[in-house]
Order: C-alpha cells, then structure tokens, then sequence
C-alpha cells in the first residue's frame, strides 16, 4: 500500500473568527492525483491555502510526513515540500519565460537557479521551446503552465494548484492538464482544485468532494456520474438519498 504523505484530521479553519472549514479529513498517499471538487464557496480554495499556512487554523491536524504543519508560516511549509499554485495568472508578463522562473527562484531564495531553471525545463520541453518569449504574448494554457512551473522549481514533494482551467480555451486546458498527467506519472502527488469537472475526472485518479467545509464524497472518478456529481454539488445527497437517512 502507498506510503500516506499528507493526513489532515477534524481540521477546522478560516479566516479571523469566519469558520469556513467544518472538520475535514483527508488523507493523501504520496504519488496520487487527487481532484477536489464541489459548489462555489464550498472551501476548497481555503482548503488549499490551510495547507500552505495562509489562514486561521482553529482545530484539528495536518500532518505530512509525519509531522503536524498546521499553523506554521507558508514559508516554512514551502520548505518542507509543499507548493502552492494560487488561482489566477501571477507571472511577470512584460518578462520572458526564464526571467520569471528566475525571478521564483529568487524568491525562494535558492542558490541553486540554474539547475532548477534546466530541471524545469527538462520538465517541460513547452517552456524551455519558450524560454525567451515574453510570459505575457504566450497563450493561456502555456501561461498557466508557467504558473506550475515556478512552483514545481522548489522541487515540491506534493503540489496544490488551484484551478488552473479558469478562464483558458479546451485547447489550452488540454496542455495544462497533460503536462500535469504527466509529472504525475513521473511520482509528482498532486492536489488539484478544478470547477471543470468533466476534465478533472478524467485526469484524477480519485475526486474529493466538498460541501460547506466537510469532505461528502471520496472516491474514484469512475464511481460516480456526471449526473449524480451535479445532484451531490447542489443537494450534498447522493441519488435516492432520503432526508431521512440524515
Ligand atoms: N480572504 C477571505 N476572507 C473572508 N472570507 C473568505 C476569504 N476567502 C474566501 N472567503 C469565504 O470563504 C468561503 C469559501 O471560499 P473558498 O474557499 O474560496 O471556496 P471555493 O474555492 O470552494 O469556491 C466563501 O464563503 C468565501 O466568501
Ligand atoms: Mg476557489
């Protein structure tokens, strides 16, 4: 059985006295793909970010690697193996492809730019083709990938990307989500947020679904249809589920 990297339990959290995250448990063996779905405001972006130490923790644990990180500086989760790929575009775009990875490395701090520029590039042949383009003429997938790869420069032991489809053509999408499919494949655990859930299920190997900050659905993507997905994100039951039940 695959080691568990990442075990989050009872974890409750927000931002200031706003509780967001009702108790979450969520355990993640190192070197799956995992997709985190569910309605708007369900906490999943929240979730990422309790994870990377930039909200409130109110209770609960988070361990990785066998250690509690619950409440420590991003900073020092960034330094334990964790990244994070906030949702949006956060490059440079008036600098080229490697000045921004430049400019992430810097920002971590890392004497080590070049072999991390070369790691990445050899990483993604995409970017290192792109390597003096102007980050902001690429297109929107190539972008996003760039997003990715100033967060994979740290060499992270699992990545958190927070909806890296929003806002790109199914073109762009597709180099997105292959380019992640493939550091999968290649051991890199990976916690994906996506609203596209058509795309998520596809490229995950398991999907977690939120509802009001608790974990409702856990399983593989396989189980579940796309129909019963969309009851579960507007009614948190399953198909034939009675109030009852509850
Ligand atoms: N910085 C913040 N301060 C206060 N409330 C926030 C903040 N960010 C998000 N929220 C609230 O937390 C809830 C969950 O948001 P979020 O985690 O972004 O949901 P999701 O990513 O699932 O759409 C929402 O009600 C949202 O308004
Ligand atoms: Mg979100």
């Amino acid at each position: 059985m695959a080691e568990t990297n990442l075990s989050i339990a009872g974890l409750r959290a927000g931002y200031g006295s706003l509780d967001i995250l009702n108790g979450i448990d969520l355990e993640v063996p190192q070197g799956q793909f995992v997709a985190l779905m569910g309605p708007n405001g369900a906490g999943k972006s929240t979730l990422l970010k309790t994870l990377y130490g930039m909200t409130t923790v109110k209770g609960g644990t988070i361990r990785w690697q066998g250690r509690d990180i619950a409440g420590l500086a991003s900073r020092e989760i960034l330094a334990q193996g964790v990244s994070f790929v906030p949702q949006g575009r956060c490059n440079f775009p008036l600098m080229t492809v490697d000045e921004n990875l430049q400019m992430a490395a810097y920002t971590l701090r890392d004497a080590k730019v070049k072999s991390d520029r070369d790691y990445v590039y050899e990483l993604f042949p995409i970017l290192k083709k792109r390597r003096a383009t102007i980050a902001g003429n690429m297109s929107g997938g190539e972008q996003q990938l760039l997003e990715v790869a100033m967060a994979v420069l740290q060499r992270p032991r699992i990545l958190l990307v927070d909806e890296p489809s929003v806002g790109l053509s199914p073109a762009a999408i597709g180099i997105v989500f292959d380019e992640l499919l493939r550091i999968n494949a290649m051991g890199q655990t990976i916690l994906l947020v996506e609203q596209n859930t058509k795309k998520a299920m596809e490229v995950a190997q398991r999907a977690v679904i939120l509802r009001l900050g608790q974990v409702i659905w856990d399983g593989k993507p396989a189980e579940i249809s796309h129909d019963e997905l969309g009851e579960l994100f507007m009614t948190g039951k399953m198909r034939g589920e009675t109030e009852a039940q509850h």
